[in-house]
């Protein structure tokens, strides 16, 4: 029987350095299968990586892919060791200034194709495994003018905790990411050709740096992982100044960038 990862949204940023470093340095999986809509980055990822690996170029928000997913995993007769759920996207601005669709897809990728994912993966996952849930530092408070996503993601956090706690028993660990600004094609989408918010370009990580840290946590089972002072120091400060202070300051900050 096969040992595998899973990883959606491989063809770019994030997702795409959990392949390279697991096909590196997780010598226990036999192979990785990588999911994400481009086909081509798909493929240039896949020749990149140093291990066997399964494309399927596929959209997970799609209410086919649940099931489709099940079937290859039925199929393929695996267990999974590794199951990262990446893929995702955001776009900053006024609620209601995108397409409808696009601001509705946030919802169906990074909540309901996160969860589907989820759902057909858990009774393959190997004992001893490690499930890694991509959220976001957005999670640890509405953010306005980035406010869909941000629930999106409070989703993710509050869907991943409630998880790790059903399924320790059955040593399956869920660790949820929680990255502030990191540098990928991500803000390409969010920021729409717009300037880039200034706090978020201080606070910029590798997404290399990122990964690795994430693996790290994943396999040391916390339930969390932060990276970077700055974003340390946001979750105390989501925690314990009351949100309407913070609300209020931080739709100042960006009225002028989304308004004008
Ligand atoms: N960059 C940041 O500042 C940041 C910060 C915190 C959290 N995050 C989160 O980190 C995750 C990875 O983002 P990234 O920064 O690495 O950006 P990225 O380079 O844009 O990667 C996003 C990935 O998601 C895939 N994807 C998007 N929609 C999909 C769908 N419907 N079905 C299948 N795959 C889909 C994309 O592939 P295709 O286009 O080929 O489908 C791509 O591989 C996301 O969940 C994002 O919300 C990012």
């Amino acid at each position: 029987m096969k040992k595998i990862a899973v990883i959606t949204g491989a063809s770019s940023g994030m997702g795409k350095e959990f392949a390279l470093k697991i096909s590196k340095n997780f010598k226990s999986i036999n192979e990785i299968w990588l999911i994400a809509r481009r086909a081509d980055r798909l493929e240039e990822v896949r020749e990149e990586i140093d291990m066997p690996s399964y494309v399927i170029c596929e959209d997970i928000s799609e209410e086919y892919f649940i099931d489709k997913f099940a079937k290859m995993l039925k199929q393929e007769n695996v267990k999974i060791k590794m199951l990262i759920n990446c893929a995702g996207y955001g776009l900053c601005g006024k609620v209601g200034t995108a397409a409808c669709y696009a601001e509705l897809g946030m919802i169906d990728t990074n909540c309901r194709g996160l969860t589907a994912v989820t759902l057909a993966a858990l009774p393959y996952m190997a004992k001893n495994s490690r499930i890694i849930n991509v959220a976001s530092s957005a999670a640890f408070m509405p953010q306005p003018y980035f406010a869909i996503y941000a629930a999106t993601k409070s989703y993710v956090l509050s869907f991943s905790r409630a998880l790790r706690r059903e399924i320790k028993d059955k040593d399956v660990f869920v660790t949820t990411v929680c990255p502030g600004p990191v540098n990928t094609e991500f803000f390409a989408i969010a920021d729409d050709g717009r300037e880039r918010a200034w706090f978020k370009e201080l606070t910029m990580a590798q997404a290399d740096e990122v990964v690795v840290q994430a693996l790290n946590d994943a396999i040391n089972k916390k339930e969390m992982s932060v990276y970077g002072m700055s974003m340390k120091m946001f979750r105390i400060f989501a925690k314990t100044v009351p949100h309407k202070i913070i609300l209020d300051v931080y739709a100042m900050m960006c009225k002028k960038m989304y308004e004008e």
